[in-house]
């Protein structure tokens, strides 16, 4: 892996040199983060609109700013830059980046082509540099508490999950809401389930643009059985950010709206029951046990997520949401895309062909 070029700080810890190219509505969550995060000195923020560079500029009166990515990658301080444009041109300045020999971190979803993000995650190869998309919720307390859970049994085995991220706006106008909405769930879904999506099959509707739709229905089939099921809409009258896990023993469910208390581990489940020596026939049990809430501490998943990279960099340890992984939810995304273009036909994995 590529060292880091950065002085140490006063503590004689190493430093990584960060850039943040895109400082918008997102871009500014990530500034905040990057710059006040520990071992870690934001350099420069760079964005188009000088308005924008002006503000950050006064948060931030050490930190650089710049309208020009072409500058900012020619600076050899800086060892990792963090991109949050718009996600048509994440490809073109990523690449940029990785062949500029910058650590890469991306917004989601990595990039609009599987093809693309398979190049980025080859250029990060063959140079030794780490490359991370911005799966935001990999990174949630309650989703690494999840994990836990159900890496221990705690489910028995995973049977199915769905996830709903419906909310009135922001309405996009170069992607749908599949695009813009999905990409959090279907890594969250490939993450607690560790398993392989195989099809996906989604049916949506355009209502405020033409092609572009604003909710959608999608089932996503994995090679060991499981299934999920995704509800995404910005046209709609509730803020829902929610998803549940059934499994064999017990099930889950995480609020993401709740302020505190946004997982329960509910003791509930179906079994088939067999009296063969007294030749009765099978029986379903139903089982309706406790409810169990348990104690999660509150972080800003931003702020683990931005300390997962710098970490990630600095002690070379492997990065979650690595460029497979958002390769992955590209294909997924594409897979969707596909299915929607063809009235919710299931439309197997590419990579299966
Ligand atoms: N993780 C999350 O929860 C989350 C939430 C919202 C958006 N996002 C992602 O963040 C990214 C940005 O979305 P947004 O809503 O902030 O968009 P935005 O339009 O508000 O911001 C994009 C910014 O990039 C700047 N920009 C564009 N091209 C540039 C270039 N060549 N050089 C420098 N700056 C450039 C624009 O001037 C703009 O300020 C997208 O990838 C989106 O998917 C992630």
């Amino acid at each position: 892996m590529q060292a880091v070029k950065g002085e140490g700080n006063n503590m004689g810890e190493k430093v990584l040199n960060v850039a943040v190219v895109g400082a918008g509505y997102w871009g500014k969550n990530l500034v905040r983060n990057f710059a006040t995060a520990d071992r870690c000195r934001l350099k420069y923020v760079c964005d188009l609109d000088e308005k924008l560079l002006a503000v950050h500029k006064r948060n931030f009166p050490a930190v650089e700013v710049s309208k020009d990515v072409d500058e900012v990658l020619r600076d050899e301080q800086i060892d990792a830059v963090v991109i949050a444009v718009e996600v048509p041109s994440h490809f073109e300045i990523a690449r940029k980046s990785l062949q500029a020999g910058k650590h890469t971190f991306v917004e989601k979803p990595l990039t609009l082509k599987s093809s693309e993000s398979r190049q980025l995650v080859k250029d990060a190869d063959e140079r030794g540099l780490k490359l991370m998309v911005g799966h935001l919720l990999e990174y949630h307390s309650a989703v690494t508490y999840i994990k836990g859970l159900i890496d221990a049994g705690g489910l028995g085995r995973p049977y199915y999950m769905y996830t709903q991220r419906v909310n009135l706006g922001i309405v996009r106008k170069d992607e749908n809401a599949w695009w813009s909405l999905a990409p959090h769930d279907i890594s969250v879904i490939c993450y607690l389930f560790d398993s392989r999506p195989v099809s996906v099959a989604a049916r949506g509707q355009s209502f405020l643009q033409e092609d572009v739709e604003d909710v959608v229905f999608a089932t996503v089939k994995f090679d060991d059985g499981k299934m999920a099921h995704i509800h995404c809409s910005w046209l709609d009258p509730h803020k829902i950010r929610k998803m549940t896990v059934v499994g064999s023993e017990k099930m889950v469910t995480f609020d993401d709206m709740q302020a505190s208390e946004k997982v329960r581990i509910w003791d509930k489940g179906a079994a088939i029951k067999k009296d063969t020596e007294a030749g009765y026939p099978e029986i379903i049990s139903l089982r309706f046990g406790d409810i169990v809430i348990p104690k999660i501490a509150a972080t800003e998943p931003l702020a683990l997520e931005c300390k997962h990279f710098i970490n990630g960099v600095l002690d070379g340890e492997p990065i979650r949401s690595d460029g497979g992984d958002g390769l992955k939810v590209v294909q997924v995304l594409e897979a969707g895309q596909r299915s929607l273009d063809n009235n919710g036909e299931p439309i197997e994995l590419e990579y299966y062909k």
